[in-house]
This record gives structure tokens, C-alpha cells and sequence, in this order.
């Protein structure tokens, strides 16, 4: 349904509120304000009665996507629940109107916040350092492919493709080829997980790392990732996990020590992190020492 806009409701005269009569004195804006900063004409604001701007901003929140109405559906494979007392914590003055120009003497209990969180999410995933600056996982993707190929060029070394399993996430290929490479599928067994003899065949001298979510999209653990992560590295390419499916391996093992150089975390996933109107849920990424040092 087509809402209106408030100024097509308006009719000439209609009144939204009057305010009560009072004992004070009556003033003229112009005894007040000089004239210079006085409109010459009045301003064009709608003329609608109280209940019908009730009405109207009623029907358009309902056109609203919140988490009242639904659950918030980016995250397709990670069943996840972004409650609302996270959007309230969000909002506390401390953080909503904290500045990025703000002296640092202001800001430490929000960077003391971020330097704790970074810690315990290298702690979670046993990653060296983790960063806090990408947006969302995409954003995650984008920054550690990056950061992957600038390890490759410190190594002085030409490696313009990368491996990606046919199961996984459209934003895998997606951020690899914003990188700048080119990407190279590899097949899945008919078990549902990576099939090692096609990325033994596909690890090239030119192949600058895999991609591989564990558990995987259809949500099956990666159980020869020892082997995969052996055949990566001696062939020097290095390995990324999308993170989006961390719910299931907190507590119980760890994407470092599963021989992983760079992470993301989909924090509106894994952590319940807020969506702020379903945009962008924060995206992480931790990186191995190989990187970080
Ligand atoms: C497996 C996987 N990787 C990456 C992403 C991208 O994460 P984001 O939506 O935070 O950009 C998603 C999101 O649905 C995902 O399911």
C-alpha cells in the first residue's frame, strides 16, 4: 500500500496541537530575535490534525522490517536471534554519541571495551590479533583476502588465484574477485565436504589461498581440515575461514589451531551483535602470527 506523504494530508487551517494558555507576558519573536535571522515568509510545514500524524508514522514503522515482526534474514545458514536489549545497549549515550574526533581522555571506556572484546575473540578462535574494523562478514571477507595478497607481495611472490569450495557462500567469490583474483571452484565429495583429491589437482604454485567455512554451508564439519591445511601450506598458499558458522565449534575447538591464517567472525551471528534496522552486524577478522608479526 502507498503511504502519502504528510504534506499531501495537509489542509490549510488543520491544527496537530495548541498550547495552553499560560500567565506570562506575551512576546513578539521579533522583540527577540533579530531580524536578519527572521523568515519573511512562514515556513511550509504540513497542516494535519494530532491524529492523523499519529496515524500516519504508525502506518509507515509498520512498513518497518524489525525484529517484532521478524527475524532479521541476513545470515542465511546460522540460526541466530538478535535480541533487543542488545539494540538498547547500542544505544546508551556512552556509545550512540560518542565522536571519532573525540579526545582519547573521553573515549577510554569504549576503547578499553573494544580492546577486551579483541582479546576474547583471539582468545576464542586462537588467532594472534584480531581487528575490529570491517563492517560486516562480506566486509570481513574483503579486508582479510587483502590482507593475504599484501603477505604475498611482502614474500615477492605472484599468486593471482584463489581457491573456492562450490559450497560456500556467495560472498566467498564475491569478495576474492573485488580482491582481484581469479577464482577457482573446488568440488565437493558426495559426502557434502571438500573433495581432497580436486584441491590437490587445483593447489597451484600460483594459488594464493583457500576458502572454507567449517562447518561448511550445508552445516557438516570439515573433518580432514588437518589434511587440507597441510596440502595448503606446504603448497606456501595460505587458508581462510568464514567464520559465519562459529556457533558451533565455541568451546569446542578453535579455527588456529586448526592451522587457519586469517578468520572472520559474524558477530550478529555467533555473538547476537545488533543489526541496527538489518544493515551490517559486524565482521572481524583474526589472523594467524604468519600475519600478524
Ligand atoms: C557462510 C557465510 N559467509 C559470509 C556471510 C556474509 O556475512 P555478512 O552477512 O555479515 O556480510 C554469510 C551471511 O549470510 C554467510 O552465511
Amino acid at each position: 500500500m502507498r503511504e502519502k506523504l504528510i504534506f499531501d494530508l495537509s489542509r490549510n487551517g488543520r491544527k496537530g496541537y495548541s498550547l495552553s494558555k499560560n500567565d506570562l507576558p506575551e512576546t513578539s519573536v521579533a522583540d527577540i530575535i533579530p531580524s536578519k535571522f527572521l523568515r519573511a515568509t512562514p515556513a511550509e510545514l504540513p497542516e494535519v490534525p494530532e491524529s492523523e500524524v499519529v496515524r500516519h508514522f504508525i502506518r509507515l514503522s509498520n512498513m518497518n522490517y524489525h525484529v517484532d515482526k521478524n527475524m532479521y534474514p541476513l545470515g542465511s545458514c546460522t540460526m541466530k536471534y538478535n535480541p533487543k536489549i542488545n539494540d538498547y545497549t547500542c544505544d546508551l549515550p556512552g556509545f550512540s554519541t560518542l565522536h571519532p574526533l573525540q579526545p582519547s581522555e573521553t573515549t577510554q571506556g569504549a576503547l578499553q571495551l573494544m580492546y577486551e572484546l579483541s582479546a576474547m575473540l583471539s582468545e576464542i578462535a586462537g588467532m594472534a590479533a584480531v581487528s575490529l574494523q570491517p563492517a560486516a562478514g562480506a566486509h570481513g571477507e574483503l579486508t582479510g583476502i587483502l590482507l593475504i595478497k599484501k603477505y604475498h607481495e611482502a614474500q615477492g611472490k605472484e599468486r593471482n588465484k584463489l581457491l573456492v569450495v562450490d559450497s560456500a557462500h556467495g560472498t566467498n567469490p564475491a569478495s576474492a574477485a573485488i580482491a582481484g583474483y581469479e577464482i577457482i571452484s573446488v568440488r565437493s565429495n558426495a559426502d557434502g565436504r571438500t573433495d581432497l583429491e580436486d584441491l590437490r589437482a587445483k593447489l597451484q604454485s600460483d594459488v594464493a589461498a583457500l576458502m572454507l567455512t567449517n562447518p561448511n554451508t550445508i552445516g557438516l564439519f570439515e573433518k580432514d581440515i588437518l589434511a587440507i591445511e597441510q596440502m595448503v601450506h606446504e603448497n606456501g598458499s595460505l587458508l581462510y575461514m568464514d567464520g559465519a558458522n562459529m556457533n558451533a565449534l565455541l568451546g569446542i575447538t578453535r579455527p588456529g589451531d586448526m592451522g587457519f591464517d586469517v578468520v572472520h567472525y559474524n558477530l550478529h551471528k555467533t555473538f547476537s551483535a545488533p543489526h541496527g534496522g538489518g544493515g551490517p552486524g559486524s565482521g572481524p577478522i583474526g589472523v594467524s602470527a604468519r600475519l600478524a608479526d
